[in-house]
């Protein structure tokens, strides 16, 4: 049976209802976090609209992935490439011919399932049951390929069809060389794209979880074959060398792991000469657990699924998916795969240009290296290739001959570099900081009675809006005016919300329930003078009320910004 290019989903146990979905997803609606798409018209299944508050999450979430990956380091450039890219980039990669699902169609309902997920999808006539288990009559399962097709132009022939891209990496791909020679960056280094793919999926569901149209946050990081590093450091470090299992992030232990300025690397995290592969492989695996703990999701709510061989795509030789405990099940956050040479070797073969890079320290390494040596590397090299060319049915005379060539290119300094893949998307993350964050407790009204409160504890610095501004009543010009004063010294630094509509303690819930960190009150003694505490008397004070735990503490107006901005960054 035809499989999807990517790598095959692993179905988990998902509950048949579940009501902190939906609740989930109503307070989505009622917040203005997201919307169904074309929801006047009744909606169109598997699109989705960020309100307000969610276009505000996923700009931070984007912002902070991009400047992660590429701002903070001297290795990763960045590429906005266009959607619809030629058709033959499509081919090369495998997409048109191997990115499918398997189908099953329902003769009796109409419907159309995904074959390998009939056992979790209802039957839409007796929902009670599952398609699997209903008795409508099913076709055999055939391949639906996943991409959307348009054409390009005005005829529509089969010589203007073009897809919207499934997936942001090609295009990285197809650019390489372009990025190379214009970045002057040297090998190992990375190519990151975040953009929008798109896929007819067969069954969108989970709410966002799978959608049709999605953004990706991709990196390509581009690294030495191993008997290049063999041949260039004498040695190709282990996986083990990297971490050695549990690695000590440098920056998990400072307060803001993703600071401007994070602490010094340690040694175990420091990118060597030597790394082949699978340290590279490893040393991407953990540094996007760093980042998602510095959004707020800490280790416990993932998990490390190392893939088995037989569930690895053709082109990769390894993958790990970071799986999230959402509440439907725990399933793939990102996917970080190592892509070997798959990618550049297809372009290269199928676009006739060179994808290979010419490295000065191989060819310099090579003339020293002896002839046992020199062999051995050789050798490997072209069973490698050789692999690959067989595997694409190159027949096998050609394919020798190519993979010898390939092989001697080493002695001059040439070969095609190998990938390691971090793939995440945008729109499972947003929900997934949304799950984590989604909370209910008990807190006092206004009059001392309990009462249950809905709260979205984001961290900080993925938060919508980082900090309500409010005069504590709407009717005293003095108070009104102070407040829009400060309003007008944070906006310049961050996203601010002015609220002077109702109680405060009604404001405050709404913000609580918008997932807003800070709530900044200007009230009497901001005028008047602080009535106690370590500022008595002093004018200029606000009260600073944190969301997670209603806590309100009395500020300096003056202190304020560096307090906020160093709980925001
Ligand atoms: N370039 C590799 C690639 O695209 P993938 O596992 O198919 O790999 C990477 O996709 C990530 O994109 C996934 O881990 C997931 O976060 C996101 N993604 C994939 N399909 C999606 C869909 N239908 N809806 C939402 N996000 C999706």
């Amino acid at each position: 049976m035809p499989v999807r290019l990517s790598k095959t989903v692993r179905l988990m146990a998902e509950p048949k209802e579940n009501v902190l979905m939906e609740k989930i997803v109503s307070l989505c609606k009622r917040r203005g976090f997201i919307f169904q798409s074309s929801e006047i018209y009744g909606g169109i299944n598997g699109f989705w609209d960020y309100g307000p508050l969610g276009a505000e999450l996923k700009r931070n979430v984007k912002e902070l992935w991009w400047n992660t990956m590429t701002r903070r380091r001297d290795d990763v450039v960045g590429l906005e490439a266009t959607i619809i890219m030629s058709p033959e980039i499509w081919k090369a990669s495998g997409h048109v011919d191997t990115f499918t699902d398997p189908m099953v169609d329902c003769k009796t309902c109409k419907g159309r399932f995904r074959a390998d997920q009939t056992g979790e999808i209802p039957c839409p006539q007796k929902p009670s049951k599952m398609v699997s288990e209903c008795h409508g009559e099913k076709t055999a399962p055939r391949a639906f390929n996943l991409m959307f097709q348009t054409y390009v132009g005005p005829v529509q022939d089969a010589s203007a069809i073009a897809y919207l891209r499934p997936e942001t990496a090609q295009a990285i791909f197809a650019q390489f060389k372009n990025v190379l020679e214009t970045s002057r960056q040297k090998l190992p280094f990375g190519i990151a794209q975040v953009g929008k793919a798109f896929r007819n999926e067969v069954t969108p569901r989970n709410f966002t979880f799978r959608s049709r149209e999605f953004e990706q946050m991709e990196l390509e990081f581009f690294i030495k074959p191993d008997e290049v590093v063999e041949a260039i450091s004498g040695r190709v470090a282990t996986a083990a060398e990297v971490s050695g299992g549990n690695i000590q992030h440098p920056t998990s232990n400072i307060q803001h792991p993703m600071g401007a300025a994070p602490g010094p690397r340690p040694p175990t995290l420091d990118p060597r000469p030597d790394w082949g592969w699978e340290a590279w492989h490893k040393y991407w695996v953990e540094e996007r657990i760093v980042f998602y703990e510095g959004i707020g999701l800490g280790r416990s709510t993932l998990e490390e699924y190392w893939q088995k061989p037989e569930e690895l795509a053709h082109y990769a030789r390894a993958c790990v998916d970071i799986l999230f405990k959402f509440p439907f099940g725990t399933q793939e956050l990102e996917g970080i795969a190592a892509r070997s040479d798959f990618d550049l070797s297809q372009h290269e073969r199928c676009s006739g240009k060179s994808m290979g890079v010419f490295d000065e320290e191989l060819r310099a390494a090579w003339s020293k290296l002896d002839d046992a040596k020199k062999e051995a590397l050789s050798r490997r090299y072209t069973e490698a290739r050789l692999k690959y060319l067989t595997k694409m049915g190159v027949d096998q005379a050609a394919a020798e001959q190519e993979a010898k060539e390939d092989a001697a290119g080493l002695a001059k300094g040439q070969y095609i570099p190998h990938v390691i893949e971090p793939s995440a998307g945008v729109d499972r993350l947003i929900l997934a900081l949304i799950c984590n964050a989604y909370s209910e407790d008990q807190m006092p009204d206004e009059k001392g009675k309990l009462e249950t409160r809905v709260v979205l504890k984001f961290h900080p610095r993925v938060a919508p809006v980082k900090v309500g501004v409010m005069p504590l009543l709407k009717n005293k010009p003095d108070l009104v005016a102070k407040a829009r004063q400060l309003r007008d010294l944070l906006r310049p630094h961050m996203n601010v919300f002015y609220d002077d509509a109702g109680a405060i303690g009604r404001r405050y819930r709404r913000q609580d329930e918008a997932g807003t960190p800070f709530c900044v009150t200007v009230d009497f003694e901001t005028l008047e003078g602080a009535k106690d505490g370590a500022l008595a008397g002093q004018k200029d004070t606000v009260t600073l009320r944190h969301r997670d735990d209603g806590r309100q503490d009395r500020v300096k107006i003056a202190e304020l910004l560096p307090l906020l901005l160093e709980k925001i960054r």
